[in-house]
């Protein structure tokens, strides 16, 4: 099972392989704020520490969104993601 490590919380979760990363978060406690769940408020950006490939590819609305607010290349929206594979990711500031 893949691992999904957020950083910011010390924290490494095994998920199901696709899992949504949303989904996992609402049974754990992260650091991992959500908003608007649709890639529309920016409150869930995360940095991709290690592993970028084992996130499901970016859909143009959050390339948009996050040209939009000026994120940096290793940013994502964790509410767009699935996970593929291990993965690490830290709450953006
Ligand atoms: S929760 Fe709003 S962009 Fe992800």
């Amino acid at each position: 099972m893949p691992k999904l490590t957020i950083k910011t919380d010390n924290k490494t979760i095994e998920v199901a392989e696709n899992a949504a990363i949303i989904d996992v978060c609402e049974n754990e406690e992260t650091s991992i704020l959500f908003g608007c769940r649709d890639g529309a408020c920016g409150a869930c950006m995360v940095r991709v520490v290690s592993n970028p490939q084992n996130l499901s590819p970016m859909e143009d609305h959050e390339r948009d969104f996050l040209e939009t607010m000026a994120a940096l290349d290793d940013e994502r929206l964790a509410c767009q993601c699935k996970v593929l594979g291990d993965v690490e990711l830290e709450v953006s500031e």
